[in-house]
C-alpha cells in the first residue's frame, strides 16, 4: 500500500528483559557499518569466517558491478547443505531443526538436527539414484511439508541447483519454469492442504509435463491418502524411494560461486526471470541477517510464516536460520484457518520468540479485532517482523502494540528475490523505529535515491528511485541462461548502479521510506506479479482485443490488481458478470488464482501515446479514483477516450 513518507514518529529500540547485553549496539553497528562501505572485502572476509569451508577463498570479491558482473570468496570451497545440517550436529543434534506446523491445528512435529541429516541424505541418494548430478536442475512443486526443505538441502548437498515453484502457481506456469530451466526431475506431492483444502499438486504436475520427454523422473511425497495415477516407469512415491537408501551422503564440495537455486521471479517485461543465487555469499547474507536483524538467540524459536516458494521462505524458513543452527517454524496453513487467532494460538503452543510476517496478513487479521490477539498467551514473543510490501503506520502500530503489547520491536525488513537476503532494517532491540519506515541498510548496503534521470539526490530529505552502488554477497548473480537480459533488467537504468524497480524517499534522519514500486510489478498480497503476465494472459482468450492492467490500492491485499479490457466482437452480448468470470478463469489457468483481477472495466479504447505505449499512469489514476489528476493528456493520440474511462468507471463505482 502506497503510503505519503514523511519523518514519522520515532518508537524507541529497548533492550530485551532479563537477558544478557545484545549482540552489538547502535554505535557498534554504526561503526561495523561504516567499515562495511569503506573496506568491504576486509568486512566480509571477517564476517565470512562464520561458516565452515574446505578451503578458504583466495579472492574476496571479483566485481565489475557497473556491468552486473560479480563473484564472492572464488577459490573457496563449501557446502551448504553441511553449513546447515552436519556441522551443528556435534552440540545440537537431539535440538529441534525444524518444528512442521500443519495446517490442522494442534498437530505439529519436530524434526531435530540428526532426523534432518537423515532424511537429507536419503534425499539426496534418491536424486542421485535418480541420475541426478552435480549442477543439474531439479524442479520442486512442493506443498509447505518438510519434505521441501529436506528436499533443497539435499539438492545442495549433491550440487544439484534446485527451482522451487510455488504451489499456487497454475500447469503452465509450472511448464515453463521446467522448460526454462532445462529440469529432468521434478518433485511433487500427491496434495496439498491449505485452510482444510485439498490442493491436487500432482495432477497439476501431471498436466504440466504432459508430452514433455526431458522430465524423466517424478517424486511424489505423501502428503494426504489421496491416490493418485502413477506413470510406470517415471512416476515414484518419494517415501517408498527414500526406503531404500543410505542415511549418510558425501557433501559435494562446491566453487563459492557454483549455482545454489534458481527463482523465477516476475519483472516489467516478458516472461519470470530465473534469477540464480551462488552458493557462499548467498548463504553468508541470509546468515548474517538472520542473526543480527532478528537479534536471534540460540534456543530460541524462530517462525517465519511464508512459503517457501518465494525468497522469503529460501533465506528465512531453509537457509539462514539452519544455518544458525536455530530451531525454525515450517507453517503449512494460512492465518485465518480455522479462524483468525491461528498464528497467535501457534505461539502460545509453539512458544515462539520471533515471528516474521507480511502486512497482507497483518491487515487480514487486524479487522477481524483484537480480541483474537488477546485469547492467546503471547508472553514468549520477542521480534516481530515484516516483508513483502511497505506497511503503512497504521498497521505497523497494530502489529506493535496489540500483537507485540508495545514490547517487541518490529523490523521492517525492505530486500527483493534478487538481492537474496534483507537489505534495509532495523535491527532488534538495536535501532530506534519509525512506523512505516524500513529504517537503515546493512552492513555492505550502500544505497543511493536517483531522481528519474538518474541525478544522484545528495544528503537527507530527499526522495527518487532506490539504487545500490556496491555489489554485497547474497545478490543474485545472473539470470539463467541469459545474462544479457540480467545485465539489462537491473545496471542499464541508471548507469554504475543496481536499479532496484522501487520507489524511495530518505528522510530528515537519513531513513529509508519505501514507496512501492514504479515499475509494472505490483505486488498483491506480498506476491510478486508482473503486469504485463496478467495482460498476456487476457489477451490470450479470443474473447479480448487488448487490455492494461495496473495496480491499485486494496485494502488487504496492499495492492489488487486492476484489468482494463477491450473485448472482440465475440464478446457481444454477454453480460459483464460473465466475461470476469471467464477471464479469471484465463489469468487462474496461465498464471494462478493469485492473479486473478479483483476489477474489470471493460472500455472501448486504452489511452495511448501517438506511437502507441500505453499510457498506464493514466488509468492507475483513474483505478483510485483520481480523475482530476491525471497530468498531461496532450501526448494522447486520443485524449477523448480518457473521458470515456471515466465515464465507465464512475458507472462501476457506482454499480457495487
Ligand atoms: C517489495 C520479497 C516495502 C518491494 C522479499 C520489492 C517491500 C519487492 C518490503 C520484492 C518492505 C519487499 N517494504 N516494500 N519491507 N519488502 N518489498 O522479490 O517493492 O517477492 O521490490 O521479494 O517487494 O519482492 P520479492
Amino acid at each position: 500500500m502506497q503510503h505519503p513518507p514523511r519523518t514519522g514518529e520515532i518508537v524507541p529500540a529497548v533492550a530485551p528483559t532479563g537477558r544478557r547485553s545484545h549482540l552489538i549496539d547502535f554505535e557498534h553497528y554504526r561503526e561495523l557499518y561504516a567499515r562495511s562501505i569503506r573496506d568491504p572485502e576486509g568486512f566480509w572476509a571477517e564476517q565470512a569466517e562464520s561458516l565452515s569451508w574446505f578451503f578458504k577463498w583466495v579472492n574476496v570479491l571479483d566485481s565489475s558491478f557497473p556491468e552486473g558482473d560479480v563473484g564472492w570468496f572464488s577459490g573457496g570451497r563449501l557446502n551448504v547443505s553441511f553449513n546447515c545440517v552436519d556441522r551443528h550436529l556435534a552440540t545440537r543434534s537431539e535440538q529441534a531443526a525444524i518444528i512442521w506446523e500443519a495446517d490442522e491445528p494442534g498437530q505439529h512435529r519436530v524434526i531435530t538436527y540428526r532426523e534432518l541429516k537423515h532424511e537429507v541424505c536419503r534425499i539426496a541418494n534418491t536424486l542421485k539414484s535418480a541420475g541426478v548430478m552435480k549442477g543439474d536442475r531439479v524442479v520442486l512443486y512442493m506443498p509447505m511439508i518438510p519434505e521441501v526443505a529436506y528436499t533443497m538441502l539435499a539438492c545442495a548437498r549433491i550440487g544439484a541447483v534446485h527451482s522451487v515453484v510455488f504451489a499456487g502457481f497454475s500447469a503452465e506456469s509450472l511448464r515453463d519454469r521446467i522448460v526454462d530451466c532445462g529440469a529432468k526431475v521434478l518433485v511433487t506431492a500427491n496434495e496439498g492442504l491449505r485452510g482444510g483444502r485439498p490442493i491436487p499438486l500432482k495432477a497439476i504436475a501431471d498436466k504440466a509435463i504432459q508430452g514433455l520427454h526431458q522430465v524423466h523422473t517424478v517424486f511424489v511425497a505423501k502428503r494426504t491418502e489421496a491416490d493418485v495415477p502413477m506413470v510406470s516407469g517415471r512416476d515414484q512415491w518419494l517415501h517408498e524411494a527414500m526406503e531404500r537408501e543410505r542415511r549418510v551422503c558425501p557433501t559435494e564440495w562446491m566453487a563459492a560461486e557454483d549455482p545454489l537455486f534458481i527463482l523465477y521471479t516476475s519483472g516489467s517485461t516478458g516472461k519470470p526471470k530465473g534469477l540464480m543465487h551462488t552458493q557462499a555469499g548467498y548463504l553468508l547474507h541470509a546468515s548474517l541477517t538472520h542473526k543480527y536483524i532478528f537479534d536471534y538467540q540460540p534456543g530460541e524459536i524462530y517462525a517465519c510464516v511464508a512459503d517457501v516458494g518465494w525468497i522469503t521462505g529460501h533465506s528465512y524458513i531453509v537457509y539462514g536460520p539452519l544455518c544458525n543452527g536455530a530451531t525454525t517454524v515450517m507453517f503449512e496453513s494460512t492465518p485465518l484457518y480455522p479462524d483468525p487467532g491461528r498464528y497467535w494460538e501457534v505461539v502460545e503452543r509453539l512458544k515462539i520468540n520471533v515471528f516474521y510476517t507480511a502486512p497482507t496478513a497483518i491487515r487480514a487479521i487486524a479487522r477481524e479485532g483484537d480480541e483474537w490477539v488477546k485469547k492467546y498467551d503471547r508472553s514468549s514473543l520477542r521480534v516481530l517482523g515484516t516483508v513483502g510490501e511497505p506497511i503503512n503506520p497504521e498497521s505497523w502500530k497494530w502489529y506493535h502494540g496489540v500483537v507485540g503489547e508495545g514490547r517487541c520491536p518490529v523490523v521492517d525488513t525492505w530486500w527483493q528475490t534478487e538481492t537474496g537476503g534483507i537489505m534495509i532494517s532495523p535491527l532488534a532491540h538495536i535501532t530506534d523505529m519509525k512506523p512505516g519506515s524500513a529504517t537503515l541498510p546493512f552492513f555492505g548496503v550502500d544505497p543511493v535515491v536517483v531522481d528519474e534521470q538518474g541525478v544522484v539526490q545528495k544528503g537527507n530529505g530527499v526522495s527518487g528511485r532506490l539504487c545500490l552502488r556496491q555489489p554485497w554477497p547474497g545478490m543474485a548473480r545472473t539470470v539463467f541462461s541469459d545474462h544479457r537480459r540480467y545485465q539489462d533488467t537491473y545496471y542499464t537504468t541508471y548507469a554504475g548502479y543496481y536499479f532496484t524497480g522501487d520507489g524511495c524517499r530518505r528522510d530528515e534522519d537519513g531513513y529509508y521510506w519505501i514507496t512501492g514500486r514504479v515499475d509494472d510489478v505490483i505486488n498483491v498480497s506480498g506476491h510478486r506479479i508482473g503486469t504485463a503476465e496478467v495482460e498476456s494472459a487476457l489477451v490470450a482468450n479470443p474473447l479480448v482485443a487488448e487490455s492494461a492492467v495496473v495496480g491499485v490500492p486494496h485494502e488487504i491485499k496492499g495492492t489488487g490488481i486492476f484489468a482494463f479490457v477491450v473485448l472482440n466482437r465475440e464478446a457481444e452480448g454477454m453480460r459483464p458478470q460473465e466475461l470476469e468470470g471467464v477471464l479469471k478463469e484465463e489469468v487462474r489457468k496461465d498464471i494462478g488464482p493469485f492473479a486473478a483481477p479483483d476489477w474489470f472495466l471493460f472500455v472501448e479504447g486504452l489511452p495511448k501515446t501517438r506511437s502507441g505505449k500505453i499510457m498506464r499512469r493514466i488509468l492507475r489514476k483513474i483505478g483510485e479514483h483520481e480523475y482530476q489528476e491525471l497530468g498531461n493528456l496532450t501526448t494522447l493520440a486520443d485524449p477523448g477516450v480518457v473521458d470515456k474511462i471515466i465515464e465507465a468507471h464512475k458507472d462501476l463505482v457506482a454499480r457495487n
